[in-house]
């Protein structure tokens, strides 16, 4: 094979990736989002059909260019991106979850657009908890032997928080990074440890979101079998 050239690894495989951030709306022109730019979720689905695989890239807000190959679902919200991941998981061998979800929406939306008005407080923004994706589909898995991947974002005590949350989601793989001001958001670069739910843990030195990708990928394809 040419350099740069994969073995076809995940040939006749089907994956789904979630990539960006949802945007919760609370009337036509405002919402409540994240920065998610979704560029490791690309990469993901990148490094996916360079292997092989047949990939469906459910992409929530992103401006990222369409990757080769790729079947791409765009959505806006949590519930929307649920939908589409349900949908495309039914025949999917494996599922990664590297969008960052809104854990909470408006419980409201106003149809029309919300006016300030002269010696008025501003109203209060009440939120309802949005459904957990990662969990719910790793609890409930659409085919035997699914291979469920779930992305984490921590500030402190990394490792500790990310085990804890392996356990909570139920999912086979948990793919961590530590987050501050400068790190990870927007950036070109990751640094991260996949912790594996039969106890493994692989340290990714800091490097290309491809490079993450393929750790992935290799883990994925691992317990595909
Ligand atoms: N996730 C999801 N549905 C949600 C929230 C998160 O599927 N409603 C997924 C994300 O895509 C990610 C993983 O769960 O793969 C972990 O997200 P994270 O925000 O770190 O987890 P939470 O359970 O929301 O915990 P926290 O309170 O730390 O935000
Ligand atoms: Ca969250």
């Amino acid at each position: 094979l040419a350099r740069g050239v994969r073995e076809p690894d995940l040939a006749g495989r089907h994956v789904v990736i979630s990539a960006g951030g949802t945007r919760e709306p609370l009337d036509p022109v405002r919402f409540l989002g994240n920065r998610s730019s979704g560029k490791q979720g690309y990469a993901l689905a990148r490094t996916a059909a360079a292997r092989g695989a047949r990939v469906t890239l459910v992409a929530a807000n992103t401006a990222l260019p369409d990757p080769a190959g790729v079947d791409v679902v765009p959505v806006g919200t949590a519930v929307q991106l649920r939908e589409a991941v349900l949908k495309a998981a039914a025949d999917a061998d494996a599922v990664v979850m590297a969008a960052a979800v809104a854990d909470f929406r408006p419980a409201t939306y106003a149809a029309g657009k919300i006016k300030k008005r002269d010696g008025q407080e501003p109203a209060p923004i009440t939120l309802v908890r949005n459904p957990d994706i990662l969990a719910e589909i790793s609890v409930d898995r659409a085919r035997p032997g699914q291979v469920i991947v779930g992305f984490a974002a921590e500030t402190d005590d990394v490792l500790a928080n990310g085990r804890r949350k392996l356990e909570r989601k139920g999912c086979d793989l948990l793919v961590v990074n530590e987050v501050g001001e400068r790190k990870t958001f927007g950036a070109e670069e990751n640094e991260a440890v996949v912790l594996a739910a039969d106890g493994g843990e692989t340290p990714v030195p800091h490097g290309p979101k491809e490079a993450l990708a393929d750790t992935v990928w290799d883990l994925v394809a691992a317990r595909l079998g």
